[in-house]
């Protein structure tokens, strides 16, 4: 198979290079590949792609509350120009999308059919690039995703790890619940996914929830350091966006494919054993 990877250097691309190496790939990324260029069309069907992994995108949640129109356009429009061209080359488009898309006011798990209502920029401009993904194309699967974390790029899980190196305590925020994911594993989901014919909406993102504190405290308590972790509310964060008190996603649509992602915490095992030694942190 031919498949088109966009954002091939986020840390979603990175893994899906990695699982999916025995095909034949077309990594995308900036600046040469640039969802606010027009040319996007071009450079996608002139890849003859028979499937295409639309992972770029405009990630920063808080950004987007600065810059809503940028947001909009690299995720909306720019998912418009993918999804028109993947149309035309007869391919089929899996887009990554998020969580954020949900309000939070759910307080059990969020199923497939459950109606959209972003709190922030981000979430607005992904739900718009989920809309006219399956406009123009569709031959397309939506997956949500949520708090994805991997050996590139910067995420909860590298950041905790650093500032637990530098800071004497951490606070961190006890109010929102969700569900961490390993960006491989979501990567080994999605490879399995390649061989269904899936169109429409899918949940994806690792089992089991917890809040950002519970994720932080088992970080710490995994890589041995030596630091104290408070909880704080959300309005102490002071961040710009809002963001839903509970984002879990349900993931049956998988689950009824037979595909079922790892639990986080078992991810957050396997990755913290393949990173930096604990004694490292300890000095
Ligand atoms: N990260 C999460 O917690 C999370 C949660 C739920 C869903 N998702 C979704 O999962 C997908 C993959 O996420 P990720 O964590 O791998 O994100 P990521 O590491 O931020 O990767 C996204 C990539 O898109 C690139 N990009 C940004 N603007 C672009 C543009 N105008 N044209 C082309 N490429 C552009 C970025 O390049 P630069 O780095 O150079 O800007 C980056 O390499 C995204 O669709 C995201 O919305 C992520």
């Amino acid at each position: 198979m031919r498949i088109l990877i966009t954002g091939a250097n986020g840390q979603l691309g990175h893994e899906l290079q990695r699982v999916l190496g025995r095909h034949a790939l077309i990594s995308m990324a900036l600046p040469e590949f640039d969802l606010l260029k027009p040319d996007v069309e071009a450079q996608v069907l002139t890849a003859r792609p028979d499937v295409v992994f639309h992972a770029a995108s405009y990630t920063d949640v808080d950004g987007a509350e600065r810059e809503p129109d940028k947001a909009m356009a690299v995720n909306a429009e720019g998912t418009e120009r993918v999804a028109k061209a993947v149309d035309k080359a007869g391919a089929r488009l899996i887009y990554l999308s998020t969580d954020y898309v949900f309000d939070g006011r759910k307080t059990s798990p969020y199923i497939e059919t459950d109606e959209p209502n972003p709190l922030n920029a981000y979430g607005r401009s992904k739900l718009e690039g989920e809309r006219r993904a399956l406009a123009c194309c569709p031959n397309t699967l939506i997956v949500r995703s949520a708090w994805l974390y991997g050996a590139h790029g910067k995420n909860f899980v590298n950041t905790i790890m650093r500032l637990a190196s530098e800071q004497p305590a951490l606070r961190v925020v006890a109010d929102q619940r969700g569900c961490p994911t390993h960006a491989g594993d979501l990567a080994v989901a999605l490879a399995r996914v390649l061989d269904m014919d899936m169109r429409g909406l899918v949940h994806a993102t690792g089992a089991g929830d917890c809040t950002w504190y519970e994720f932080a405290c088992a970080i710490v308590s995994l890589i041995g350091a030596r630091v104290a972790v408070h909880p704080i509310t959300t309005p102490e964060t002071k961040c710009l966006a809002l963001r839903p008190a509970y984002s879990v996603l349900d993931n049956r649509a998988l689950a009824e494919a037979g595909i079922v992602l790892p639990h986080w915490k078992d991810a957050l095992v396997r990755f913290l054993s393949s990173r930096t030694p604990v004694h490292a942190l300890n000095q």
